[in-house]
């Protein structure tokens, strides 16, 4: 089985600096930790809000990263221009919405196809290997081919929210997933269709020639279904390893979640 990659998402060191607005949890004392504690990548996301990661971020974060760095970003002239100057490792592209806690859904390829075809010429052009933030269909796939990208990550997030709504107290909590409030039985035939999505889009994706990420709502529960993937190269996990790292530190929750992710 191929070695599988685990991006840490930094981000939300900086919305907890971000509700102070002071320099504290400083981000890069978090590239470090989690450089030094087995992440493979550092994933942060520029969003055009400026809610977490500022611009001065990125800058020092590439400047200091031992690893490399994935840099997420939304089809917007301003950030794409600033995200091929300072020219990453490599760019994510997905959708952004103002009004959203987090990213949704993967980015809208059929709707959006030459807006998205122009950012990754674009960012070729300034030699950025470009991945595609894309829901798992086979159509995506295909799609995000033809239009050039190097990579595709697929969302994970309806199998995340299946899983907690199943496995976890979220039905019973403020944040049960209202759009999925199903009976046990049914909430488990989703789950196992969403996780064949997952599969059968990366064997696709895989033979098409794409490299194959996955990310979004994945935690210490969940993760392992994704390690039975093969074909997943790569994980870009965020909300659980910093949450987890209020409790045992970010080297412990990042040793930790490196251990689940060892192939
Ligand atoms: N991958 C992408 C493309 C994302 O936008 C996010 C959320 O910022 C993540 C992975 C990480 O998701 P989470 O914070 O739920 O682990």
């Amino acid at each position: 089985m191929s070695k599988m990659n685990l991006g840490v998402n930094i981000d939300h060191v900086a919305v907890l600096r971000e509700a102070r607005q002071v320099n504290d949890p400083d981000i890069l004392q978090a590239l470090y930790v989690a450089c030094e504690s087995g992440a493979d990548q550092i994933t942060i996301h520029l969003r055009e809000d400026r809610r977490h990661i500022q611009d001065v971020d990125v800058k020092n974060i590439m400047a200091f990263s031992k690893l490399p760095v994935n840099l997420e970003c939304a089809i917007d002239k301003k950030i794409l221009e600033i995200v091929s100057k300072i020219k990453p490792h490599r760019a994510t592209l997905v959708p952004e919405k103002r009004e959203e806690v987090t990213t949704e859904g993967g980015l809208d390829i059929f709707s959006y196809e030459d807006e998205t075809r122009y950012a990754i010429e674009l960012l070729h052009d300034s030699i950025i290997p470009v991945s595609l933030f894309v829901d798992p269909s086979i159509a995506a796939m295909e799609r995000s081919k033809e239009l050039g990208a190097e990579m595709v990550e697929l969302h994970t997030g309806l199998f995340a929210n299946l899983f907690a709504m199943l496995h976890s107290n979220l039905p019973h909590s403020n944040h049960s997933v209202k759009e999925i409030e199903f009976p046990r039985y049914e909430l488990s035939s989703r789950l196992e269709k969403a996780l064949e999505d997952i599969k059968y889009a990366a064997t696709h994706a895989n033979k098409l020639g794409l490299e194959v990420a996955a990310g979004h709502g994945l935690n210490y529960h969940n993760v392992h279904e994704m390690m039975k993937i093969e074909e997943i190269i790569e994980l870009n996990i965020g909300q659980s390893i910093i949450a987890r790292s209020v409790f045992t530190g970010l080297s412990e929750a990042v040793k930790e979640m490196k251990k689940l992710t060892t192939r």
